[in-house]
């Protein structure tokens, strides 16, 4: 490996606050296994998608929770926040194949209405140790 590359990680490590360069490499590895699994379409995966959204806008909630009752197969559980006056925060987390997550996820992020919203992809970690 470079000296320079090298130096980049360590001072990388230092800031991320790992103790040693070997518990940072492991972190690495599983990170890139877990975005490969979710290239594959047919792969289980775990899937958490935050929403804000402006309550007041008409039927939005309405429709975001009719979206997750056509895929309960999916959504394991979803969280409502009443962040101000104006403004709520859903998470909710999902479980399935890739595709199936992601679409879901696109689904609610797209929703006409929704200000902001992202999903965080994960696996269940059978294969990482
Ligand atoms: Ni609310």
């Amino acid at each position: 490996m470079p000296a320079q590359l090298a130096d980049a990680f360590d001072d990388l490590i230092e800031r991320k606050g790992y103790t040693n360069r070997s518990e940072a490499i492991r972190d690495v590895i599983r990170r890139y296994l877990v975005e490969e699994e979710w290239t594959t379409q047919d792969a289980e995966v775990v899937g958490t998608v935050t929403l804000i959204y402006d309550h007041h806008t008409h039927d939005l909630g309405e429709a975001l929770t009719e979206i997750q009752h056509q895929r309960h197969d999916c959504v394991l559980c979803s969280q409502h926040v009443h962040l101000d006056a104006h403004n709520c925060l859903e998470t909710i987390v999902m479980r399935g194949k890739s595709s199936d997550v992601r679409a879901l996820a696109d689904g609610l992020i797209g929703t006409r209405g929704v200000k902001h919203g992202r999903l965080v992809c994960t696996t269940t970690g059978k294969k990482l140790v």
